[in-house]
Order: structure tokens, then C-alpha cells, then sequence
């Protein structure tokens, strides 16, 4: 079969991943509104394309906080890649490197933090911090992130609780066990259950300014009144996210919330998106509307599923490439 365009990863995906693994990476919370409207809203959006400009030349290159990227293009936190192959994050971390781009490794990973930044030294990672009720496993997390030369930390706002997922409820969806979260191993061992902090607030972001120097950026702001506390508090970026709608159902698609964040932010720190990017057009869209990167969280999981770290490639060559056309098409 020939992989023109996202969605064929995606149909590859459906057929030849176990139901519960696909249903885990599909879900969305309740009836999945908020999900489905994240991919809609691009398709309610319209360019005003101009003519006859010169675009023999282009340059598709941004920076991240001053770090350097091919195209302005992520790959999202997302738990469990060895659901979706057998390297796991090891694959994305080598697909996000050899393709110049930003990874941001989760915390519920199934390699570890070593392995990641093991299996592509030098490449741009971020690590995703969720903050547990025990707060000496998150502090130990952020500092060897640190000490193993990831670039940023990835502050996820919107899962104080998990969304509640049908489909993962009907299939008593857990990890099968010859995979575990490899970066709570050893809290696991010394607690047997570990809780994330439902009672984090805006001064957390103090409490994880005092254990590392590394900028922070907070994913899943999607107000103009979160997105002025967010930059009052000191962040270095935000991430316009609803955690691909599985959390909150009924919040807005990330797109249409865009705007009042960027224009809030007025420029102070970076804008980044996550949600609903099926199309190197979509992309193209985020940045007109002022964000300076996407990220991607369901598509590289697919294209994992499809061959590894190859297929994560492809998906990613295949978004660039769109996005470059879209870029020349409208001048
Ligand atoms: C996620 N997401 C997520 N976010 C996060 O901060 N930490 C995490 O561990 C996870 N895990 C996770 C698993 C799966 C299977 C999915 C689909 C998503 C949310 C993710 O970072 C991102 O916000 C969305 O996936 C973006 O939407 P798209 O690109 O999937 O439409």
C-alpha cells in the first residue's frame, strides 16, 4: 500500500494494531467531541492565497527557544510507544533526531529518560512532567532529566484526574505486562501505587523553577486569562493543547483557541500547538495564526505502528513536504 498522506498510517494503524492498543491511542474523553472538532475546525479555516511571488527558494527552519529545527514540527508527549512497536521511545527519540526535530518524551514512557536520551545522543529532547502526590519522584525526574541533557521541561496543566474514556473503561485497558513505565519503576517499588497531585496550582511552577534551570513550557493552556498567569508565572512557552481531547470533552478545538492566547501573549514567550494536525496544511495554518511550532501526538504513534522509527520518519517527511507545498501554493 502506498503512504501518500496521514490518514493512510492511520487505516494501517486501525487494522494491524491490537483493538485495545488502538482503542488506547484513539480515545478521546466522553463522546469525543472535543477530539473530533480539533481535526474539523482546520477544515472551517480558509488562506487568502497570493500570486506571483518568488518561491523557488525556500526555508522551512525555526527555532525552539533558540535551538535550531528542520521544520516547525514535533512529536507530542505520548505514553506507551512500545504498545505501538517494539523499541518504544527508543524509535521516536531516533526518527525525532534523524529528522532534526523536537521530541518530548512522557513520563509515561516505556523506556526510561537513559534510554531515550541513549538511543539519540545530542538530539532535542524536552521531557513532559506530570506531578505526582509524591513529590520527591517528580523532583528526582526533573534533575535527571537535567543531568541527562534534555533541554526543556514540558509541564502538563490539564490531568489534575485522567479524562474518562469509554473504550479504555470497556476494555479494562492496562499495560500488558512485559511493558511497564519505565521512569516510575523505582517509586513503584517503594510505594506499589503512585497518585498524580490533583492539588497542583500556579505556584507549583515555582516550586519546579527552584529544582532546575532548564526553561519551562506549559501544555494545555487554551485562555487568554491562563496564557497572562502562565507568562506572569515565568514560563518560556506554552503549548495551546487539550491533550487531544481526551481530557476535558466540550473545551475548545486547540485552533480556534489559538488566537486569544497568542494575542494575549503578545509576543512575550514562544506559542506552540498540539491537536488535530493531520495536514502539512494545518501546520501551515497554526503558524499563520501565531504559533512557531506544532507538535503531533496521534500520527507518530501510527507511524510507529507502520514500521518504527522508519515509518515515524515517514510521517514526519510526508508533513514537511506538504507543509512546503502549502507555504508555495499560497505565496
Ligand atoms: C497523549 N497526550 C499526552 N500528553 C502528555 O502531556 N503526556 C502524556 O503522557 C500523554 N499521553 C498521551 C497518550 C496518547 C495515546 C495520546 C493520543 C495523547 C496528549 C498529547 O501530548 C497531545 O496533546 C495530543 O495527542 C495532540 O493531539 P493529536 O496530535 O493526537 O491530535
Amino acid at each position: 500500500m502506498a503512504m501518500v498522506c496521514l490518514s493512510d498510517f492511520e487505516a494501517y494503524a486501525k487494522k494491524y494494531l491490537p483493538k485495545t492498543a488502538w482503542d488506547f491511542f484513539a480515545a478521546g474523553a466522553d463522546d469525543g467531541t472535543t477530539r473530533d472538532d480539533n481535526i474539523l475546525a482546520y477544515k472551517r479555516i480558509r488562506f487568502r492565497p497570493r500570486m506571483l511571488r518568488d518561491v523557488s527558494v525556500m526555508d522551512i527552519r525555526t527555532k525552539l527557544l533558540g535551538t535550531e529545527i528542520s521544520f516547525p514540527v514535533g512529536i507530542a508527549p505520548t505514553g506507551f510507544h512500545q504498545l505501538a512497536w517494539p523499541d518504544g521511545e527508543k524509535s521516536t527519540a531516533r526518527a525525532a533526531k534523524a529528522m532534526n526535530i523536537c521530541y518530548i518524551a512522557s513520563t509515561y514512557s516505556t523506556s526510561s529518560l537513559e534510554e531515550i536520551s541513549a538511543a539519540a545522543p545530542g538530539g532535542f529532547q524536552w521531557f513532559q512532567l506530570y506531578i505526582h502526590r509524591n513529590r520527591a519522584v517528580s523532583k528526582q525526574l526533573v534533575q535527571q532529566a537535567e543531568a541527562l541533557g534534555f533541554q526543556g521541561l514540558v509541564l502538563t496543566a490539564d490531568l489534575p484526574y485522567t479524562g474518562k474514556r469509554r473504550d479504555d473503561v470497556r476494555n479494562g485497558f492496562r499495560l500488558p505486562p512485559h511493558m511497564s513505565l519505565k521512569n516510575l519503576e523505582a517509586a513503584f517499588e517503594v510505594c506499589k501505587m503512585i497518585y498524580l497531585d490533583p492539588s497542583v496550582t500556579w505556584n507549583d511552577i515555582y516550586w519546579l523553577q527552584s529544582l532546575t534551570h532548564l526553561p519551562i513550557i506549559l501544555k494545555g493552556i487554551l485562555t487568554k486569562e491562563d496564557a497572562e498567569l502562565a507568562v506572569r508565572h515565568g514560563v518560556q512557552g506554552i503549548i495551546v493543547s487539550n491533550h487531544g481531547g481526551r481530557q476535558l470533552d466540550g473545551g475548545p478545538a486547540t485552533i480556534d483557541a489559538l488566537v486569544e492566547v497568542v494575542e494575549a501573549v503578545q509576543g512575550r514567550v514562544e506559542v506552540y500547538l498540539d491537536g488535530g494536525i493531520r495536514k502539512g496544511s494545518d501546520v501551515l495554518k497554526a503558524l499563520a495564526l501565531g504559533a512557531k511550532c506544532v507538535f503531533i501526538g496521534r500520527p507518530a504513534l501510527w507511524g510507529l505502528a507502520y514500521k518504527g522509527e522508519e515509518g515515524l520518519q515517514d510521517v514526519l517527511r510526508i508533513l514537511r513536504d506538504e507543509f512546503r507545498l502549502s507555504m508555495a501554493l499560497t505565496g
